[in-house]
């Protein structure tokens, strides 16, 4: 592993995974390949900007030239691929974009990965394909079923996977990540909504009676996951990557604000999302099989990305005072109000 990839890089959690592979080791080149959606921010990256072992190449992973052009140039053997559309309720609105990314373009990927007869091919799956799980925790050799186009097209992408470790002995891994929270996370997912709302005394929309289970892992924890398996994984194999507890949206949003010292009055309850998968909860004894454990725990990682978001304001301060962020709030939220009260 000398010449890594990372495709979809300059977005949240693949920028994490440049920072600390950066971090980590010297005798490493990383080749960010993001097309730089709404979601993709190079200000994720600024700080390694003049490192001679990081590159940047705009690029969109369903464009087979351009992605072939970055494996030759920079001679790559190794692929992890965090590129995807990866909001829920934004895939509720406009599904295709899902379909061509997370689908095509990972097959585009795998096409490249299978001509250049690369070491590794990575990708970077969700809890979401497990569908809803309401007792119980999901195993990596659980049935999929998927309820939302986001979920139905990570679904094809690891399947596609699969389908070239057995079809062409691709060296392919997988890891099915829970939620992840941190620095740099757009804010259009629940967590960084409800703390910069709550900087700013805006009500925090919480969606349904907020009794939705959800496992909410820090960021560099599920980095350190992903180079476990990049480093000890077995080749077509599939690791669930998560904390293994879940909790309450609401028991979250009440976190929130008594670390910020806002009041409970902030938050809002509205309309539910449709299809609102009510719990996920993963089995992880695989991948903790290989060395691996988490460093933060669901307090000290909502603590920890607090901390970031109150230090960091000229981050999403920019996002957020954008038109394209206000136009999605507006078409996101407006309306949905609700009058009862939450647990
Ligand atoms: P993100 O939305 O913050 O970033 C996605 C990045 O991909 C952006 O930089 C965007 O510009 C880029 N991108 C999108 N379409 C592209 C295309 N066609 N070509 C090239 N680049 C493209 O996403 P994230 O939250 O960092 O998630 C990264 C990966 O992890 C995704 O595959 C997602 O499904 C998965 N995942 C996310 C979570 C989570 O909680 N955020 C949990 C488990 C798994
Ligand atoms: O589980 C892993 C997945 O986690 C990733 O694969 C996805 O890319 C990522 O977006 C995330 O999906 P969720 O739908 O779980 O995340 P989100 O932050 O959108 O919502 C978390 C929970 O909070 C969910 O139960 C819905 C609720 N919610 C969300 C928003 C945005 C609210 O109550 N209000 C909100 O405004």
């Amino acid at each position: 592993m000398k010449n890594i990839l990372v495709t979809g890089g300059a977005g949240f959690i693949g920028s994490n995974f440049v920072h600390l592979m950066l971090g980590k080791y010297s005798d490493i080149n990383v080749v960010v390949y993001d097309k730089l959606t709404y979601a993709g921010n190079l200000d994720n990256l600024a700080s390694v900007a003049a490192d001679s072992r990081y590159h940047f190449v705009q690029g969109d992973i369903c464009d087979a030239t351009a992605v072939d052009q970055a494996m030759q140039t920079y001679d790559i053997d190794t692929i992890v691929n965090f590129a995807a559309e990866t909001h829920v309720d934004r895939s509720l609105m406009e599904p295709g974009g899902f379909i061509q990314t997370d689908v095509y373009g990972t097959f585009v990927l795998l096409e490249a990965a299978k001509k250049y007869q690369i070491e590794r091919y990575h990708q970077i799956s969700t809890d979401e394909v497990y569908g809803q799980v309401l007792e119980g925790r999901s195993v990596e050799t659980d049935r999929l079923h998927t309820r939302s186009p986001y979920s139905a097209a990570k679904a094809g992408g690891d399947l596609m996977c699969l389908a070239y470790y057995t079809s062409f002995g691709l060296p392919v891994t997988i890891t099915r990540g829970s939620n992840n929270i941190g620095p740099y996370q757009y804010p259009e997912k629940v967590v960084p909504v409800f703390i910069t709302n709550a900087l700013d005394n805006k009500p925090l929309p919480l969606y349904g009676d907020g009794l939705q289970m959800r496992d909410y892992q820090y960021v560099q924890d599920h980095c350190e996951g992903i180079n476990t398996v990049l480093r000890k994984g077995k080749l077509g194999e599939i690791y669930n990557l998560g904390t293994g507890t879940e909790t309450t949206n609401i028991t979250l949003t009440k976190l929130i604000l008594k670390l910020l010292g806002k009041p409970e009055s902030l938050i809002q309850p509205i309309t539910d999302r449709p299809g609102h998968d009510r719990r996920y909860a993963l089995d992880c004894s695989k991948i903790e099989a290989l060395g691996w454990k988490n460093k933060y725990n669901f307090e000290q990682a909502v603590e920890a990305t607090v901390k970031w978001y109150v230090d960091n304001e000229d981050w999403w301060r920019k996002i957020k005072d954008g038109r394209h962020y206000q136009a999605y709030y507006q078409r996101q939220y407006a309306g949905r109000e609700v009058s009862q009260a939450v647990a």
